[in-house]
């Protein structure tokens, strides 16, 4: 039982008309009982009560929950879920979590989201020749409405709805959005009181303005038709994520994991907020937000954009090594722009916390992140050690004398199991304050200058350590043209370059050749300072041996070196790619790694025809008709700087 229930009362609520077009069977009863354990539904905005009644009707909880964000709320949901045992009290840390899923809901389903939209081109381009986009996956409305219905009615059957207010960017920053998330799983509402500003204080920022509305279910109502897996409701069967970017709605069902369920983070703050953003005139990205201040204590904001696997947490929280740098962070992982009246493009970090992948975090890889999750942490699929502390691959840490280990699966783990230990995509849910190298602005209200965009990739051949785009125009073509190499899908086997366009291919809200004009026509801004656009690599290999590049804390002397171009230094000369650093002007002092610039830099004329021909191949399969002149153009430019090299 919630130790604060302001009041528990018996509410009705009348049927909804809405609901006249559904088949008998689901129609909801025309009176529900509803027991109020917390808040009070008559004070809420009439739209968001609107809202609640609306989808109480159809869902049919048992009982209402309108979270108010205090810690007393937050210890009797973190309780009761600790009772229910989806949690575990993680006894080495302060107030720290471990959750199990189920083994089916542990990641992002890509082929279950979709964006619906009357029409298709609205959604993704059409691709030559027919044929289903890479781009995105689009659903009807007539499709979603029958899935909605075969989905939705009576499914918080013996379950508390919550109602989640929170805002995406700090309380009232006139860069922030508000959103309404009504959810039947405890665990995303102490999951998003880490990623979001939530609570009351959103409700009194809301006014009259319009909110995101957000429904997410679990899909288990009560009684259980079939036993839960580690006390993790899910309907993987049944999954599906829906947004629909006309309505500001977005609709989820069947996981209760991260951006599943969490519905500020990829559904908001990047499918629905890049909607919002073409509409209005500015950026909802993929990216990390940086602060950077030299020896000089001159101090400048970037942005970063990398897809999975190339340590973009690591970057947003890089320990730099050369001296007198500092590195502070604003953000590991969204990043929403928009240019102020004086041309400076300004950015916010949309959250509150970072959900970041724990496999691979380490006091080596990343001290600061390290320090960041020791209190106040919920993880989730990571490993288990004997005296209650986590586990995960790349930890680098050993174990002390007698310490078993659990795996993710809840089975006794150890390294002989040809298992790992953590699920590769397990995961910290942890309060971005608490980071040791927060920026002092990560909550400034107006957002921080960013100078420079960085793209990224993991690519082991061909690819040079750092180029500086020509022109806003050229970056916008080097962030269509990103690729990566990931692991595949299973049936491959081994790893693959995928093309993965300005990080975002599966989180774009609308068509990514209208994404493209969107963001060229950034440069027509009045009085733009438009940032300048870099192409980091990290990850070149030397055929003989292993990277050419130390990367970590040593790739601060990269960002030195653009540092110092956006203050318009030389120290560059073009190449076939773009500007790379000319010979000196990276700072290589003090490190303690053979470094053959020759070869971390080196162009080679038949990888960059391969290049520019896969990605012709994708852009016009993938983008087609939709493909603006200007990135077209910027193709045929490379191609021809290829021809001359
Ligand atoms: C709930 O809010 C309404 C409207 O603001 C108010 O009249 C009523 O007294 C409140 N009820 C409780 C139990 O606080
Ligand atoms: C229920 O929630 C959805 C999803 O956010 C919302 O759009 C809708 O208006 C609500 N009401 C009904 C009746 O579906």
């Amino acid at each position: 039982m919630l130790t604060s229930v302001v009041s528990a009362f018996i509410h009705s609520l009348s049927l909804s008309s809405d609901y006249t077009t559904m088949p008998p069977e689901h129609q909801p009863q025309n009176q529900i009982k509803l027991r109020i354990l917390q808040g009070n539904l008559s004070a809420l905005n009439l739209a968001v009560r609107e809202f609640v009644e609306a989808n109480v009707t159809l869902c049919q909880p048992d009982s209402l929950h309108i979270c108010d964000g205090s810690d007393e709320e937050n210890r009797a949901i973190l309780a009761q879920l600790e009772e229910q045992g989806v949690i575990k009290k993680l006894t080495k840390y302060e107030n720290c979590w471990l959750a199990r899923t189920d083994p089916r809901d542990v990641a992002r389903v890509e082929s279950k989201t979709v964006i619906v939209t009357p029409d298709q081109k609205d959604t993704v381009p059409t691709p030559l020749g027919g044929g289903v986009s890479q781009l995105g996956r689009w659903m009807s409305p007539e499709e979603f409405d029958k899935a909605m219905v075969q989905r939705f009615p009576g499914c918080m059957k013996g379950r508390t709805m919550y109602v989640i207010p929170f805002s995406m960017g700090p309380v009232g920053s006139p860069l922030s959005k508000i959103g309404v998330e009504l959810t039947d799983s405890p665990y995303v509402v102490a999951s998003m009181r880490v990623m979001t500003r939530m609570g009351k204080t959103v409700l009194s920022a809301l006014g009259n303005d319009e909110f995101v509305r957000c429904l997410h279910s679990v899909g288990c109502p009560l009684p259980l038709r079939k036993p839960l897996v580690n006390n993790w409701p899910c309907n993987p069967e049944q999954t599906l994520i829906a947004q629909i970017p006309d309505r500001r709605q977005i609709i989820s069902f069947g996981s209760g994991y991260g951006g599943n369920s969490l519905l500020g983070k990829k559904c908001f703050a990047l499918r629905i907020a890049s909607r919002i953003a073409k509409e209005e005139g500015w950026l909802a990205e993929h990216m990390l937000i940086l602060g950077i201040t030299n020896p000089a204590g001159e101090k400048k904001y970037m942005a970063a954009a990398f897809p999975s696997a190339c340590g973009k947490t690591n970057l947003a929280m890089l320990n730099p090594t050369l001296p007198g740098w500092k590195v502070e962070c604003v953000g590991d992982d969204i990043a929403w722009m928009k240019f102020d009246d004086k041309g400076n493009l300004r950015a916010i970090n949309p959250e509150n916390g970072f959900f970041g992948v724990a496999p691979g975090t380490s006091v080596k890889t990343n001290p600061n992140a390290m320090a960041t999750i020791v209190k106040n942490t919920i993880f989730t699929n990571v490993g288990e050690t004997s005296d209650g502390g986590v586990y995960w691959e790349g930890m680098d840490q050993s174990l002390p004398q007698g310490i078993t280990l659990t795996s993710w699966k809840n089975k006794p783990w150890s390294s002989e199991d040809g298992e790992p230990c953590a699920h590769p995509n397990s995961r910290f849910c942890t309060p971005a304050g608490q980071c040791p190298i927060i920026d002092p602005l990560w909550e400034s209200p107006e957002g921080v200058p960013i100078e420079a965009i960085i793209f990224g990739g993991r690519r082991p051949e061909g690819v040079p350590l750092v180029y500086e785009a020509f022109s806003w125009q050229h970056g916008v073509f080097v962030g269509a043209a990103m690729r990566s190499e990931a692991t595949a899908a299973a049936e491959h086997k081994g790893k693959v370059i995928m093309h993965d366009p300005f990080a975002m291919r599966p989180f774009f809200g609308y068509n990514f050749g209208q994404y493209l004009s969107h963001w060229l026509s950034m440069a027509n801004h009045p009085g733009a300072k438009l940032p300048k656009i870099f192409h980091v690599n990290w990850f070149r290999k030397s055929p003989t041996a292993g990277f050419l590049w130390p990367g970590f804390g040593d790739n601060i002397r990269v960002l030195d070196w653009m540092f110092r171009r956006v203050n318009g230094e030389d120290g560059a000369v073009p190449s076939t790619v773009g500007y790379l650093p000319c010979h000196n002007s990276l700072n290589l002092q003090g490190l303690q790694f053979h470094v053959d610039l020759g070869e971390l830099f080196s162009l080679d004329q038949k990888f960059w025809q391969r290049e520019v021909e896969e990605v012709r191949k994708y852009l016009t399969t993938q983008v087609n008709d939709d493909l603006p002149k200007e990135v077209a153009r910027q193709l045929e430019l490379l191609q021809q700087r290829v021809k001359q090299m």
